[in-house]
Formats: C-alpha cells, structure tokens, sequence
C-alpha cells in the first residue's frame, strides 16, 4: 500500500443537506431533478429533534434533513448558512480505520467510530470536520443491505416524476475564504492523502470585476474530486465572496452532477422549473474555432446554453444551475464528459461574466 492510500475511499456516499422545510425540499429534488424516494427517518421511525428523507437517482444519493425544534445544531445550522451542505459523505472499507488515519494526521473529529445495527445489518459511521461547518462522514457499509442506514424506514410515495438521466457526483466544490485555499488543499492532502490535479490561478479566471484561485484536489482512484476556491482580488466583489457573506463561511458551492446525454437532461430539467444561467449568444459564434470536432449539434447546445470546453484528453459539456434557494449559495453543474478529465476552464471567463449578470441583479457585484 503506498503513503496515499492509508484511506481508500470508493465513492461518494451521500450528501446530506440541513433545511428549513426537509418536505418540501425532497418534493423539489424529486420533481425538477427526478430523484427518487428511497428512506425516511423522523417522528414515525422513533427521532424527536429532526426528520430526514432519502433520494437516488443512480449513484447519486441526497439526504435532506430538518431540525423539529429549535434547541439543536440542524437549526442552529440552518439559520447560520440557510439551506447547504453539512455532511459530504465517503464510502470506506473500514470506518475505524479512516478515523484513525485522518486523526492522527491533524483531522478534528466529528464522530468517533459507532456501530449502528438494525435487522438489515450493521454498519459503522465515523466523522472528520472540514472547511466551515462542513463534515466528512466515513460509511462502512459491506455488512448492511438495508434501504439507507440503520433508523431508516422504507419511503413509499405514489408520487415518482421520472428521473433525468443523472449518474453519479463528478465533484463538489468548497469555497474558502480569503487565503484560506492552501490551508484546505494541504488539508486534503496531509490528512486525507489526497493529490493535486490542477490548479488556476486569478490569470485563468478573471473577468473584468471577479476574480478567483482554484486547486483541484483528488483522491488515487479519482472519484472523489474536490476544488477548492478561494476569492481573489478584484474591481469588485467576487462570486466567491458573495458566496461567502450569505453563507456566513466557508461552505459546498456546488455539487457537478454527471450525465451520459446533456442535451436530453438539460431539456427535461428546463421543463421540470430548474433555472440555469445564460452565456451571451456570441458564445456559439466561435465555438466551432474553439473546440473542433464535437459530436453535438451546435445549435441544439446553443438552444440549451451548453457549453463545451476541450482538454488533451478529450473535451466536455457543461452547465451551470442558478442557486437553489433564495441565499445565492449552492448551485448545480451538470456535466458530461467525452474524454476531458478537467473543469471546463476555456468556459470560464463566458461563464462568470453570466453570473456577475446575476449578482448585479441581486445588487451584490
Ligand atoms: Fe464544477
């Protein structure tokens, strides 16, 4: 075993958001992203202090969960940072071990090892704390076949919107705040192994007013891929920061949602309420001089905003969600890769000129 794989790690496990109303968030998840009912936990399964719902589309798996008092941290969360993620989620071999591992290497617990058993098996749950109020949960899950995890109740509705295409999470980004972007990626690294993959600096990602720096940070089998982002100086206020004043924090920005056919989810998205943003039309202008040799027809991702970037390995399609709630924090990427292993940085500059549209509308550029 080499030095970085003291924590192999086979997935993304789940991400679980803290919300204001756990109901009616899932009733969102499932209509407009077609994720489907799988797990309940609250009042009528034993809890007293908050009530969770699980979705699945393919791999992918959100737990949405509210707090039903005010005396409790997922309150206290929610008011902090409004609706985001507390809890991303990683798929171990052995959760006592992944809990030592990072520990040892500086990592400031969350949850020591605990065994939680029901009749569908037994699995074991440990917790590490990352940037802001933002947690790693490690799930140990080989000798457990029930619906979710121990607690859970199967979740049965007769409402089931069909689902979009979604496969499983390419990365989540973290924002963090200023000079705080090499604290973390040597976080992820020292404490959890992982490698740096790329890095941009405010030279790769500014526009006339924003600017950011971004490192890529990734486990050795590459699943689990986390940029990091951090504000850079600018004319004006940048996304970053925006993102980071109404959050109240470091925090998840956005989660990037993979799909094997981004022109036929995007269109059902866009029918279902989910709102993205909207690159200047001249951006379909050039992109057959910028990226040659796409199987798509242009005027088909032109209709649905797609964009397109190419790397040496390939090339990818991309696109981004407006924010999801009313804090302009947490927003979604659906991507869809042809070979690329990168993030789309030839889309860039078009793309944070759509969102500083957006922020001068919100009055916070
Ligand atoms: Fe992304």
């Amino acid at each position: 075993m080499s030095e970085t794989e003291f924590l192999p790690i086979s997935g993304t496990d789940y991400v679980e958001f803290y919300v204001g109303n756990a109901k009616q968030a899932a009733h969102y998840y499932q209509t407009a992203f077609g994720f489907q009912p799988v797990a309940y936990a609250g009042l009528e399964t034993g809890l007293k202090d908050r009530a969770s719902y699980v979705l699945k589309q393919d791999k992918i798996v959100l737990v949405l969960t509210t707090a039903l008092t005010p005396e409790s941290a997922i309150a206290d969360h929610q008011k902090t940072h409004g609706d985001g993620i507390k809890v991303i989620a990683l798929t171990v071999d052995d959760a006592r071990k992944a809990w030592k591992e990072t520990t040892q290497r500086g990592a400031r617990s969350y949850m020591e090892p605990t065994v939680r058993i029901d009749e569908a098996g037994e699995v074991v749950l440990s917790g590490i704390h990352t940037y802001g109020d933002t947690v790693h949960i490690f799930v140990e899950r080989k000798n457990y076949f029930g619906c979710f995890l121990p607690g859970f109740k199967k979740w049965n509705p007769a409402y089931r919107p069909s689902e979009t295409g979604l496969l499983y999470v390419d990365h989540i980004v973290g924002n963090v705040g200023w000079g705080e972007m090499n604290r973390w990626v040597n976080f992820y690294a020292n404490v959890m192994g992982f490698e740096q993959l790329i890095s941009f600096d405010d030279k790769d990602i500014s526009t006339e007013y924003t600017a950011l720096m971004s490192k890529v940070m990734a486990n050795s089998n590459m699943r689990i891929k986390f940029p990091i982002n951090e504000p850079a100086e600018g004319r004006k206020k940048s996304q970053i920061e925006e993102y980071i004043e109404f959050y109240r924090g470091a925090g998840a920005q956005h989660i990037a949602l993979a799909t094997n056919d981004i022109a036929k989810t995007v269109e059902q998205l866009v029918q279902r309420g989910v709102e993205f943003l909207q690159v200047p039309d001249s951006y379909y202008d050039t992109l057959n001089s910028r990226v040659q040799g796409i199987d798509e027809d242009v005027e088909t991702l032109r209709k649905l905003h797609i964009l397109v970037d190419r790397d040496e390995d390939g090339y990818l399609l991309q696109l981004f969600t407006k924010p999801v709630e009313d804090r302009p924090t947490l927003f979604y990427e659906i991507i869809q890769r042809k070979g690329a292993r990168s993030f789309g940085k030839g889309n860039f500059k078009a793309l944070f000129e759509a969102i500083e549209l957006e922020q001068s509308k919100r009055g916070t550029l």
